[in-house]
């Protein structure tokens, strides 16, 4: 992590010299390219090493046509991914005119080509599972989320029990670039536990990236870390096991054969409203709900399995009447509206405030609380989340009562 960041650093003080541009299109490159090319367009740094980016500043790509050059970055080229889907037309352009400008017109050194190997390791999510002592789930986009349920805490918020799947579920997700790894994901600690777990964390390079409350009023108190980083997957999950060790959180429990669990209230109809299926797990129904952006992180995308969206869950409480949790993930200028819409619907909001420290665009969350009618509730987040940039309801849901 550390040498990343001053590779960042450091390429930032070069692009400083470089000659002006549109700020736009500069903050795309950074944003979308300077992760594998380097703000200085030179393709060293740690991760475009791996890639085996190449200098821009070789006669090879002096003498590549500006068509050549935004085929490659709409299509891809070795192993760079193609940003047909989340570039425009005119972005493309900006940006391949951007890049000839790290092309100088003298015939100086160039920069041999880098072969550094970079074919993905095959053997999947093991030494990962592994590192942590638990199994994950294997979700779309190359992603692990390994779930680290704090079952030894027994919190109640007005009376309510609060069930380990509705607020209390510590997590990490794991996905993969090249032989490294971006990750995110929250630890559930009690006050005492946040001190010990912070300095573990940043020992082991895994950056502490928001540290608060996701409920009001809840007995004991309970805080949240969240984590990020980039590097050895291993390392980090070694890192966060040994993190996860300073607290009380119990082993995971042997593989319990997995039972469609029926809840007291109409899932389907709950889906159809959000218009998302979810899943139930640990009494819960979870249901998440993406941005309908791209999420890009130091230049990759995340996938919307790392969990960075809205999350809502469901825990029922009796006569068809439900607990809500979560948080809506949102752009700056939708949460006054986001916030109005819950209060209007009853639901209260319980804390505002950002999770990741460099994800683009911008996201805030929305933590939220109600006990009400669970049909009720799920339009008060319906009418919500249409204050958000949230994909769009995407179904008709089916009862996909899928165990996870
Ligand atoms: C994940 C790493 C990565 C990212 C992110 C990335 N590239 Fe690349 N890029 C590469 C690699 C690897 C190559 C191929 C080097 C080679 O073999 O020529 C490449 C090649 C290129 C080339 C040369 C294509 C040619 O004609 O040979 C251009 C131009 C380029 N990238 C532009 C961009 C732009 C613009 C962006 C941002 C939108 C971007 N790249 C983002 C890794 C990346």
């Amino acid at each position: 992590m550390k040498t990343i960041t001053n590779i960042v650093v450091l390429s930032v003080m070069l692009a400083l010299s470089l000659p002006a541009v549109s700020q736009n299109t500069e903050s795309l490159y950074k944003a979308k390219c300077a992760a594998c090319h380097g703000t200085d367009g030179a393709g060293n740094t740690v991760v475009g090493k791996k890639f085996g980016a190449k200098d821009f500043n070789t006669s090879e790509l002096k003498n590549e046509t500006d068509q050549g050059f935004v085929d490659a970055v709409k299509k891809g080229r070795a192993k760079m991914p193609g940003f047909a889907n989340s570039l425009t037309d005119e972005q493309t352009k900006a940006l391949v005119k951007y890049v000839r400008g790290f092309q100088h017109h003298d015939t100086g050194a160039q920069t041999q080509p880098n072969t550094a190997q970079t074919q993905t390791n095959n053997d999947g999510w093991k030494a990962v599972e592994d590192a942590l002592a638990r199994k994950g789930d294997l979700l779309p986009g190359d992603v692990i989320r390994i779930n680290m349920p704090r079952t030894d805490l027994h919190v109640t918020l007005n009376g309510t029990e609060i069930k380990p799947a509705l607020a209390l579920g510590a997590w990490a997700a794991f996905h993969r670039i090249g032989k490294e790894a971006m990750i995110m994901g929250d630890l559930v600690l009690t006050e005492d536990e946040v001190a010990p777990v912070m300095k573990v964390l940043h020992d082991g390079g895994v950056e502490v990236t928001a540290l608060h409350n996701h409920l009001l009023g809840e007995a004991p108190k309970v805080m949240y870390i969240h984590m990020g980083g980039h590097g050895d997957p291993v390392k980090m999950a070694e890192t966060i096991k040994a993190a996860v060790a300073l607290t009380k959180t119990p082993p995971p429990a042997g593989a319990a054969v997995k039972q469609p669990e029926e809840l007291a209230f109409d899932i389907p109809a709950i889906e159809k409203i959000i218009g998302q299926t979810g899943k139930v797990s640990g009494g819960v129904l979870h249901i998440n709900v993406p941005r309908a952006e791209t999420l890009m992180q130091h230049g990759f995308e995340v996938p919307p399995s790392m969990g960075a969206g809205t999350s809502i869950n469901f825990q029922p409480i009796g006569n068809g009447q439900a607990a809500i949790a979560g948080d809506l993930a949102l752009a700056g200028e939708e949460v006054e509206a986001a916030v109005q819409a819950l209060r209007v619907n009853g639901i209260e909001t319980t804390a505002l405030h950002s999770h990741m420290l460099d994800v683009q665009p911008t996201l805030f969350y929305v933590h939220f609380w109600a006990t009400d009618d669970a049909l009720k509730l799920a339009k008060g987040l319906r009418n919500a989340l249409d204050k958000t940039n949230s994909v769009k309801p995407a179904m008709n849901a089916k009862n996909s009562q899928t165990p996870q």
